[in-house]
């Protein structure tokens, strides 16, 4: 199956239907009634009821379908009151980070990995920010798909095997309630309702040191090291290595140049030209950089194990105290990783230490 196949059947079916007033879905009103409005994804919005009913709340909403009739329909109801985007979500996921992500209903007679489109989805969550997944427990009698089973709550959570360190699932049951079909009858059937919400970072606690002045400078170094690393760990593509600053700053340059610097201070490496180090090669990937940095830390550490002397310089030669040296990293650091928390912040919304 291929996107003009998905195209061709889902335009027919939407050209067939002539939907006046779109009504929102009841699970979207019961859930998201009393939530502050954010950025909210629709995906496979169809006639757009569940798009337009956000909207009117104040919500910021990108309204995605395959179908172009469905997308041109709802982008001339709903004129500036939303963005409205064709994407088939086997190829193309929309761009952004959202508070809110439903998808009501998509299901498709065609080939689709719904389970790669909606762990997409929990990845384009901010945190705090809610997936919420209705499908049908079971057909209307009037349902094009009267022989289909579709997996309940639980076995989609399992599918989608997000980690619950990161994701909580709210809320995953069938609830019944009575539906209205195209002719006006109505019908029992069941919903099966799957709330994720995407966990906030707890900030991790000052670090717990021994009492010398070794330990105290050396369990805070660790701990600023720890927390830029993590910032930048995950941080998505493209934006991880966009300016986001008239001087052109940029996350994952902060951690490349950070990796230059442990080199510099501690393995006595030359940089020739350290406003490059703010700019990550274009072939190296977050995950490249990021081991990277945390290799070159590891390096410094066996460095400052050998030198028990605080007074002694760091490395032989002209070189500056050990005591120095981790003061330096320790304002160097901690410098770089508050820029880090403003600029990832701008990204996607991640906060906490
Ligand atoms: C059963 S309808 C549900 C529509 C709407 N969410 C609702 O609750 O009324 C499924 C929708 O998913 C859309 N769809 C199907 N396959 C898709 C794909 N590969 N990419 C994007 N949308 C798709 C269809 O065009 C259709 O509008």
């Amino acid at each position: 199956m291929n996107t003009t196949d998905a195209v061709t059947f889902w335009d027919g079916v939407h050209a067939a239907r002539t939907v006046q007033d779109p009504r929102p879905n009841a699970r979207l009103t019961e859930v998201v009634t009393g939530l502050p409005p954010g950025d909210a994804l629709d995906l496979g919005c169809g006639a757009g009821g569940d798009a337009l009913w956000l909207a009117e709340r104040g919500w910021r909403v990108t309204a995605v379908d395959v179908s172009a009739v469905a997308v041109d329909r709802l982008a001339g109801l709903a004129g500036d009151r939303l963005t409205v985007e064709r994407h088939d979500l086997r190829e193309s996921f929309p761009r952004g980070r959202f508070d809110l992500i439903c998808a009501h209903y998509l299901h498709t007679p065609l080939e689709l990995d719904r389970t790669a489109v909606l762990r997409s989805a929990a990845r384009a969550l901010r945190p705090g920010g809610r997936l919420l997944i209705v499908d049908h427990g079971s057909a209307a009698p009037w349902s094009w798909n009267q022989e289909a089973r579709f997996p309940g709550p639980r076995e989609i959570a399992g599918d989608l095997g997000l980690d619950p360190a990161k994701w909580t699932i709210v809320r995953a049951d069938s609830p019944r309630r009575t539906a209205t079909g195209p002719g006006g009858q109505t019908a029992e059937v069941t919903d099966h309702v799957l709330l994720v919400r995407r966990n906030h970072r707890r900030d991790a606690p000052p670090p717990r040191t021994g009492n010398s002045e070794a330990e105290v400078l050396r369990g805070f170094l660790d701990y600023l090291r720890t927390s830029v690393a993590a910032k930048v760990d995950g941080a998505p593509e493209p934006s991880v290595r966009s300016a986001a600053v008239p001087s052109g700053t940029n996350l994952l340059g902060l951690l490349n140049h950070l990796t230059f610097v442990e080199r510099a201070m501690f393995l006595g490496e030359e940089v020739g030209d350290w406003q490059a180090t703010f700019r990550a090669d274009a072939a190296d990937s977050v995950a490249d950089v990021v081991a990277r940095y945390r290799e070159a830390v590891e390096r410094a550490n066996d460095v400052l194990d050998g030198c028990p002397d605080l007074g002694a310089p760091v490395r032989p030669g002209r070189a500056p105290s050990v005591r120095w040296a981790l003061t330096h990293l320790i304002e160097e650091t901690g410098r770089h990783a508050g820029h880090a928390d403003i600029l990832r912040e701008l990204i996607d919304g991640s906060t906490g230490r």
